[in-house]
């Protein structure tokens, strides 16, 4: 098996984008964690995945929604304080002055991997702004287009 320490040092020069998923908690209060393992699934139906670790705080939130919004960065400093509601109850606040674009998703399936949980929502709301450029995170580091 692969030391974590190499294993972290090659997914970390895989370059992602940056996602803040977001979900309203039982308290109706927004909770939201940085995610860069986010990715398409399927096109028809719309599926997007992420994986978030089991211990993360969002997912009670994201569970008790029975979705979540996956806020795609833009390149610049992330306010983060900015939301509003989508239109789908299930989905989690767009923080639209921070982001490139966003995917509100229904959750469709939880599947167990590892200390993570994979986390496949329909996408069923989005919008993307074409000049607002996306952030580029490979090796620590933080990058515009
Ligand atoms: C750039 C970046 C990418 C991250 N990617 C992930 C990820 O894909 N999955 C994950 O579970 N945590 C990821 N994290 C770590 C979580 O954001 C971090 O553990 C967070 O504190 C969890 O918050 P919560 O427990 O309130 O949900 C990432 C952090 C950063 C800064």
């Amino acid at each position: 098996m692969i030391e974590p320490r190499r294993y972290r040092e090659v997914m970390a020069t895989f370059p992602s984008g940056v996602v803040v998923l977001t979900a309203f908690g039982k308290d109706s209060l927004p909770r939201g964690l940085t995610v860069s393992a986010f990715c398409a699934v399927s096109l028809n139906p719309p599926l997007a995945l992420a994986c978030i670790e089991k211990t993360s705080n969002t997912l009670p939130a994201v569970q008790h929604a029975g979705g979540f919004t996956a806020n795609i960065l833009a390149t610049g400093r992330f306010d983060g304080i900015a939301w509003r509601r989508p239109e789908s109850d299930r989905g989690g606040p767009i923080l639209e002055a921070d982001s490139a674009a966003y995917a509100v998703c229904t959750l469709k399936e939880t599947i167990e991997a590892g200390d993570h949980w994979i986390l496949i929502g329909t996408v069923v709301e989005g919008a993307h702004d074409a000049n607002v450029p996306p952030m580029i995170f490979s090796r620590r580091g933080y990058f515009g287009l």
